[in-house]
This record gives structure tokens, sequence and C-alpha cells, in this order.
């Protein structure tokens, strides 16, 4: 039996994805890259906003039509829109034979071999313990490592649903981060990314997260270091201090900002400032005078006057940011800013987006410009998308750059001066 994972949202689902492919091939599952050749299909889900659960719930009632012609056929749904609407999804989608929710990843087997004809089956039960011990991810078809070291959150932005679908946080234990970063790095991934809601939370017994990143960074089958997501409330001095002094630690930083007014941060229940924000990204420069910053925004949260959302605005304009992923608000069911009385209407939503892009674009473009003429080093990745004849390669700094090079060179690092920038993409020429 062969199966197919199809996955959406963030790394955390990658990683996840990951997971589920080794617990399958534990069980003799085989796993393929071909959809046609699947006997079971799995979708990753995600739930952050709604147009990413509408977008893969359309998706999977698509998939049906295969049913016609390979009649044990099995589609299944995992991750956070799985763990949101639970036994619904079998009522309201004909299309799904199995539901397994993110602590239940193990079960998966077991749910497979037990679906007879006709049967559906869900387990969705939250297990606040469950960090998947002992099980090592299984990677394919690309260089960079992502290693969970935190599952959950704790922190209940008002606005968002993960608390609820991915439960509390916990943190694994260091000796297992350790192993697996090791061993991701002797089987040829040099670039690791350790994963989190909120990584700079990590707590396991005595070690916190810039004392995980010391043992992390003395693993010597890697070459680079880098975490995500960090929380502007846990990000310590300490941390900032590693990040300097640490040889592996790329110079990027994703920090989700949201918002710059404090009302706002208030009201989604951020804990801290924009002044606090500002000090950090001051801080974080001054350290590193090189360093990414990249972030996370949030248009027409409930309530965002004109002003408030000025002041974010003029933050990012401010700031600068080298990439920011911007959104519209949208309203998640059992979150608390769902219910608040005063929705932005969608079209003032969707202005204030587009205000946010035009001005990311202008800024990011600026950034990029600013990349003509120095020397990075690329951990090359792929054969460029758009010409064979191209490679593509990531810089510490998270920038895409492709360059004229022969293929041998994947997965190994080069040095590259930038003679050009095209999007979000920079042109190098091998030194
Ligand atoms: N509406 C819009 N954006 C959201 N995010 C999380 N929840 C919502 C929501 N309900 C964004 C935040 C977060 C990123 C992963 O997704 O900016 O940092
Ligand atoms: Fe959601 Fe906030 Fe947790 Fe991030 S820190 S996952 S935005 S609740």
């Amino acid at each position: 039996m062969k199966f197919f994972i199809e996955t959406y949202g963030c790394q955390m689902n990658v990683a996840d994805s990951e997971l589920v492919a080794n617990i399958l091939n534990k069980a003799g599952y085989i796993s393929t890259s071909n959809i046609d050749e699947a006997d079971i299909i799995i979708f990753n889900t995600c739930t952050v906003r709604q147009n990413a659960e509408d977008r893969v719930l359309g998706r999977i009632s698509n998939e049906n039509k295969r049913k016609v012609k390979k009649t044990h056929l099995k589609i299944g749904i995992i991750g956070c829109v799985a763990q949101r609407l639970e036994e619904e999804l079998l009522k309201d989608n004909k299309a799904i034979d199995f539901v397994a929710g993110v602590d239940q990843y193990k079960e998966l087997p077991n749910i497979i071999n037990s679906l007879n004809h006709n049967q559906k089956r869900s387990k969705t039960e939250v297990n606040n313990s469950e960090v998947y011990e002992h099980l090592l991810p299984k990677r394919e078809g690309h260089f960079n490592a992502f290693v969970t070291i935190t599952r959950g959150c704790d922190n209940f932005c008002t606005y968002c649903i993960v608390p609820y679908t991915r439960g509390r946080e916990r943190s694994r234990s260091f000796e297992e981060i350790v192993t697996e970063v090791r061993i991701a790095g002797e089987n040829g991934f040099k670039d690791v990314t350790l994963l989190g809601q909120n990584v700079n939370s990590y707590q396991f017994k005595n070690t916190n997260f810039p004392e995980l990143l010391r043992k992390v960074n003395k693993v010597e089958s890697i070459k680079r270091l880098r975490f995500v997501t960090s929380h502007p409330k846990d990000l310590s001095d300490e941390l900032i201090e590693v990040m300097a002094t640490s040889d592996k630690i790329c110079e990027h930083l994703h920090l989700p900002m949201q918002s710059a007014d404090n009302e706002i941060l208030k009201r989604m229940n951020r804990g801290y400032s924009a002044e606090h924000y500002f000090k950090i990204v001051q801080k974080l420069r001054k350290a590193m005078p090189e360093i990414a910053i990249t972030s996370d925004i949030i248009a027409g949260f409930p309530g965002e006057t004109e002003e408030q959302f000025q002041r974010t605005y003029n933050m990012m304009k401010n700031i600068e940011f080298d990439y920011a992923f911007t959104f519209k608000y949208s309203p998640r069911k059992g979150t608390k800013a769902a219910d608040f009385q005063d929705q932005i209407a969608e079209k003032i939503r969707l202005e204030r987006l587009s205000r946010l892009i035009d001005l990311q674009t202008k800024i990011t473009h600026k950034k990029y410009q600013n990349q003509i003429g120095k020397i990075k080093e690329l951990y090359v990745e792929k054969v460029s998308k758009k010409s064979q004849s191209e490679l593509a390669g990531k810089s510490r700094d998270f920038k895409i750059t492709v360059f004229e090079g022969d293929k041998s060179l994947i997965g190994s690092f080069v040095k590259v001066k930038i003679v050009d920038a095209v999007g979000w993409t920079l042109k190098g020429e091998l030194m």
C-alpha cells in the first residue's frame, strides 16, 4: 500500500508530515510522491485563517472522483483542520475516510488498518504530553532539516486558533533534540531549523532556549542553525547574545510584530508594546549588523482605527523588515477576537492589507538592491525553477540566490558575488 501526503500551512506541518511518513513506513506502508500511484491520500491541513481551510477542503472534495477508478482508495485528513472540526468532517465531506488529530499520529496505522469497506474513523483526542519521542522524521526532497523542539502554544493571542488545535505547550528533551540534529547533519542536512510555535519559551528541566542553542551550536555535523517562530515578549538579552556569539546561528530572525499600536497589541494579548518591539530590533541590529529581520503583520484586527493602522504602517516603514508576511484579519470561531463586537468591514481590511503589501514590496526591493556587490555564502539546494543551467541556494540571511553552476554543487556550500536583484531573488556569480 502506497501513501501520498500533501502538506498545507506552516513548517510545523511540514515537520509533522515527515513524522507521519516515518510512522507509516515503520508500519509497512510505502511513500510515493505521485498522487496517482497512492492507495492512501493524506492531507495535512492548516486552519490559521479561513481561506487556508477553504482551500484544502475544496481540494479534498475534488479528489473524491479518484475513487470511481480506484475503489479501495482511502482519503484522510490530519493537522489543524482535523483537530478543529473532528468527526464533523466525516459527516460534511463524503470524500474523507479518516481523520486524525495532531496528537494521534502514532495511531494512524491502526486507524488505516481498521478501515473496512465504506467504514469511516476519526481519532482526535488531545494529548497535552505527546512529543513523539524516539521518532525521527523521514526527510525527502530538500536539504533543510526541520527539528521540532516544542509542540502546542500557551499564549492565546486573541485572534489565534493554534492553542485550541495544538494544545498546551510542551518541550522535547534537549538530549533528543541534539541527537536528532546530529543525525540530520550526518545524513547531509547541513541547515537546521528548530521549530515551535514559540521557540523562545522552550524549557526542559534547567535548559532554557539560549542554553539549548548553545548545545545545538556545538553539533559538528551541521553548518547552519535557525529557529522559528520567536515571540517578542520572550526574546531575552541572553538570547541575542547567544545569537551573536554562536557561529552556526544564522543572521536571520523571524519576529512577528502583528501590530504597532499598543491598544491593539493589548487586545491581541501579545504581552509587549510597540516600543518594546522596536527596542528589540535595535538591539538585534546592534549585536548583528547583517541580520535580516522578517515579520508577520495583521491588517484590520477588530476595532483597528485608521490612526492605529497608521502606527503599524509607519513602524514598518521605520524598521524596514527584509520581508513581512501580511495578513487580513480572519475571524476564527472559538477565539476571543472572533466575538469582539467591533469587527472591521472586509473592504477596509483588504484595503489596509493592500497598503501594507505595497509598502513592503518597496522596502524589500530596496533591501535586495542593497545586496548587489556583496559576497555571500550559499547552501546550494536545487536547480533553479526558471533555468536548468542555474542553481538556487540560500544565504545565511535567508535570501534565495540563483547562479550559473554545475548540478554537482547541490548540497554543498559556495561563495557568490551578488550581481543583480529581481523580485525576491538575488542573482550571483560563482567566486
Ligand atoms: N487572522 C489573520 N492572521 C492570523 N494569523 C494568525 N491568526 C490569524 C488570524 N485569525 C497570522 C499571524 C501569525 C501568522 C502565522 O498568521 O500573523 O503570526
Ligand atoms: Fe498563535 Fe500567538 Fe501562539 Fe503564535 S504565539 S501560535 S500567534 S497564540
